[in-house]
């Protein structure tokens, strides 16, 4: 089955609206002809009118790093769905592992944001991944299963196509080392059987799952090349118009 893959750039805590704006207004016109994948923005909170309004009419979609479960409530701090959906967004990170490590965020509460993104029909990313010490302990597989298992509890096959799974080694984020083709296949296929084991085959045949982690021009090609894997989460590359250009045209 062939997937449209998504390349998405994942700006972190990075970026004024004035240099949001100035990416864009370079970003579009170098990808406005680009139909091959589906490209993604997800740019801090407070950049995201800006960013929504620059890409109007284009190819690009724009979404949030982080949603909270609830819809509206005393979250100080928090952005809701509903706040993402009133300013333009489309899509959401779910369970980014900077949040899973510096904010706490479980399985649990990543489960309950997918159900909130998937009850407004708002395209989520789960971001799953293992840490150096699971990986060198021979844990991978068992680690990405139980992610994928807590993310996905109460999700029913009829409201899973929307979902984009976000293979994201730890140990690759921010570090220059990438997975290799091997290891990121690998942990794919691993990620899209257990996705089979809970929802079908159908839906896991279908479902997205991207790899992150250290992607740049130059090694684009071997990972999203690769059957297995079905576009990029980019972080430190997708800052500047042209690299993220070219992680785009792979
Ligand atoms: P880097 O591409 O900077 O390693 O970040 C990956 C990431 O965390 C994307 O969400």
């Amino acid at each position: 089955m062939s997937r449209k893959a998504l390349i998405a750039a994942n700006w972190k805590m990075y970026k004024t609206p004035a240099e949001a704006k100035a990416f864009v207004d370079a970003f579009l016109p170098l990808v406005a002809w680009h139909t091959r994948d589906e490209i993604a923005l997800f740019p801090s909170p407070v950049l995201l009118p800006t960013v929504v309004e620059g890409c109007k009419g284009s190819n690009v979609a724009v979404g949030a790093q982080n949603i909270h479960f609830a819809e509206e409530g005393a979250f100080t701090g928090e952005t809701s769905i509903v706040q993402l959906k009133a300013v333009g967004g489309t899509h959401t990170l779910i369970g980014h592992s900077e949040r899973r490590q510096y904010f706490a965020e479980t399985d649990e509460i990543v489960n309950k944001k997918l159900h909130t993104a998937l009850k407004h029909g708002v395209v989520p990313v789960v971001c799953i991944g293992e840490v150096l010490e699971d990986r060198e302990a021979g844990k991978t597989a068992s680690v990405l299963k139980t992610q994928v298992t807590g993310a996905f509890a109460g999700i029913v096959p009829e409201a899973a196509k929307p979902i984009v799974i976000a293979y994201e080694p730890v140990w690759a984020i921010g570090t220059g080392k990438t997975a290799t083709p091997e290891i990121a296949a690998d942990a794919h296929r691993i990620i899209r059987a257990e996705v089979a084991t809970l929802l079908g085959a159908d839906v896991a045949a279908a479902m997205r799952i991207l790899y992150g982690g250290s992607v740049k021009p130059d090694n684009a090609t071997a990972l999203i090349g690769l059957e297995e894997i079905d576009g990029a989460l980019v972080g430190g590359a997708s800052l500047k118009p042209d690299s993220f250009t070219a992680i785009v045209k792979y």
